[in-house]
């Protein structure tokens, strides 16, 4: 995965729990990067994945919660990252399409080994959008987390849901929008 989401995930751990929370984390994981992330570099999803672990016993809260507030949270930081154009979407639907056309291609044209999810648009009425997150790194309530960072950025407000979802047995993740 790439540094960015690495180095966001610092900054979000910092600013929740502090920087001595963070280098408790890192003497716990024993990674092979020790820790040192830049955002142009490309790191194992692996440590990633060790580290929401870890945040996850010691706050005593869920895998899934975790990778929502972080979702929610890194939005805005993603949009600063964003290739010009991505200002431009003012509606959370028309948004996640763009995602998918133009600001995910474009960050994969910038940064070939980018690994990055498909989504597949299944149904859409005014109110109601669903699609399939489809990635083998399963971070589906990230993605949910996303949408909602997503929704505060155009002002509005938004229900996410999985009708269908891995983590539950399912053998894919439907994400449902709903505008409420
Ligand atoms: C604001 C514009 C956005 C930019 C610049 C952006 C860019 C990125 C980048 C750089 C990564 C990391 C790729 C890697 O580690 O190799 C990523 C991953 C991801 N993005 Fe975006 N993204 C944006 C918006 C969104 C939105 C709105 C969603 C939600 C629907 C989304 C869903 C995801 C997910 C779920 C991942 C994790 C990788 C995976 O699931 O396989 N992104 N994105």
């Amino acid at each position: 995965m790439k540094g960015i989401v690495f180095v966001k995930f610092n900054e979000f751990v910092e600013e929740l729990w502090g920087e001595e929370f963070w280098d408790t984390l890192l003497d716990e994981a024993q990674l092979s990067s020790e820790g040192i992330y830049t955002t142009v570099g490309t790191y194992d999803d692996e440590e990633l994945f060790t580290l929401i672990g870890l945040v996850v016993e010691q706050k005593n809260i869920s895998p899934k919660d975790a990778q929502f507030a972080f979702g929610k949270w890194v939005f805005k930081e993603l949009l600063n990252a964003a290739p010009a154009g991505a200002h431009n979407f003012k509606d959370v639907f028309e948004f996640l399409h763009a995602v998918q056309d133009f600001i995910h291609v474009e960050v994969k044209k910038l940064n070939p080994d980018a690994l990055l999810p498909e989504f597949e648009f299944l149904s859409e009425t005014p109110n109601t959008l669903t699609f399939l997150y489809q990635s083998p790194r399963n971070l589906c309530y990230f993605c949910e987390g996303i949408v909602h960072g997503l929704a505060e950025h155009t002002g509005q407000t938004v229900e996410v849901s999985q009708t269908e979802c891995q983590h539950q047995g399912d053998s894919r993740c439907v994400m449902e929008v709903v505008k409420v």
